[in-house]
């Protein structure tokens, strides 16, 4: 039976459910990470110094971005035992699921243990899950196995590399670098959320990430912008979309890429996407995609007054990539790593068990019946 979060307490909406230093959201200081706004950071910053920023709560040198840079790319190794279960993983399974596997069997051949070495472990995954995916991509795709530890130093054109065979240009590379930077974080999201109340109970590093990625799958979450591209796909004609969204809409479809639970008139991350995606749209010659992408907002705003979430856009920007659908998703992942870990480190750092109540409303006591009565 699907469970509502009831009226009263609505899905927790508008509850404060501990104190963080990493992220601000929809306070007067706007989107920040660790104090720096994430205009700033998208405009100006490589991935690898917003997740460095976010795990040791500091811009890196350039000394230090360098070193950070060059322990990712010697930690892209996959150990043989986990390629072999990657190998198992069938080519129908979704690769949210394959992340999610991938993540638990690495935390089974290289567990963290204490957690004096919480760090080392964090920069393991932020390494080695960009080529877990795509040796699973490739493998289950057309049996290749592809050797993983070389690559360019970045994780954005690492995976772009992977994935298509060859270098992106430059605007794709940069776009890709700001969409892993505006996914990076997000303060208490509900797979924040999950990762933090694993942590609470001191499980380790992998069950968090693990219990995280399978929060993120839904499409009330990450899950939506895969379910965006779809949506706009619906349209072969800039015509049809208006009376489209009223329809669907009338159905009452949640129309996916669209509303968010803090932000109240628009998501600062969108802005910044939006940008990304007119200009590979202009410069694939695209007519359609972009523009249908523009119309939706357009009647989203004027019927419901709701605006794009990060997830909208950046179906369009992953799809001037070449990036598959099933890979958006995922790469929400490869960046969120770096925000999940900071909150385990931030949660271990003054642990209190998350452990809410809640208020009963099942029935009242029932006399015991022996299973002879009960028939
Ligand atoms: N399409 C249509 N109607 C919507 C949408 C939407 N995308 N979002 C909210 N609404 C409507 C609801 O139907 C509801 O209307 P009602 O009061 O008439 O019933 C009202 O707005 C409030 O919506 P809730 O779902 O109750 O708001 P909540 O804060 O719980 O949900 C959420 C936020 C889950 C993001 C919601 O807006 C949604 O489902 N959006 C689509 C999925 C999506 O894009 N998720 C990505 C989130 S951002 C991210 O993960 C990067």
């Amino acid at each position: 039976m699907p469970m509502s979060g009831g009226a009263k307490y609505g899905g927790l909406a508008g509850v404060v459910a501990g104190n963080t230093g990493i992220c601000t959201v929809g306070t007067g200081q706007g989107l920040t990470y660790r104090g720096y706004a994430i205009e700033d950071l998208a405009e100006h910053a490589c991935f690898e110094e917003a997740a460095y920023l976010l795990l040791n709560d500091g811009l890196p040198s350039r000394q230090e971005l360098e070193r950070f840079k060059s322990d990712l790319k010697d930690r892209r190794h996959l150990p043989q035992s986990l390629k072999l279960t990657l190998e198992q993983i069938p080519p129908s399974a979704h690769p949210m699921d394959v992340l999610r596997t991938g993540c638990s069997a690495l935390g089974c051949l290289e567990p963290e243990g204490d957690f004096s070495r919480q760090k080392e472990a964090a920069v393991r995954l932020l390494a080695c899950l960009p080529p877990m995916l795509l040796y699973w991509h490739h493998f289950s795709r057309s049996g290749k196995r592809i050797e993983t530890v070389s690559g360019p130093d970045s994780t954005a054109g690492y995976f772009l590399r992977l994935l298509t065979g060859h270098a992106p240009d430059d605007p794709r590379l940069r776009a890709m670098e700001a969409s892993l930077i505006l996914y990076a974080e997000h303060e208490f999201n509900a797979s924040t959320f999950t990762a933090r109340t694993i942590a609470s109970t001191l499980s380790d590093i992998y069950s968090a990430v693990t219990g995280a990625i399978g929060a993120l799958r839904g499409p009330l979450h990450g899950g939506a912008n895969e379910a965006t591209l779809e949506l706009i796909r619906r349209f072969d004609r800039l015509e049809d979309v208006e009376p489209g969204i009223l329809d669907a809409l009338k159905r009452k479809e949640k129309i996916m890429g669209f509303g968010h639970r803090v932000y109240t008139t628009s998501d600062p991350r969108s802005v910044i996407i939006k940008k990304h995606a007119r200009r590979l749209s202009r410069e694939a010659g695209d007519t359609l995609l972009y523009a249908v992408s523009e119309r939706i907002e357009e009647v989203m705003w004027r019927e419901k007054k709701l605006f794009p979430n990060l997830d909208f856009y950046s179906a369009c920007v992953y799809h001037f990539m070449g990036i598959p659908s099933s890979l958006f998703t995922p790469i929400f992942v490869l960046s969120r790593t770096a925000g999940w870990a900071a909150h385990v480190f931030e949660q271990r750092a003054d642990n209190k068990l998350i452990r809410p109540r809640a208020e009963y409303t099942g029935p009242q006591p029932r006399k015991w019946l022996p299973l002879e009565v009960r028939g």
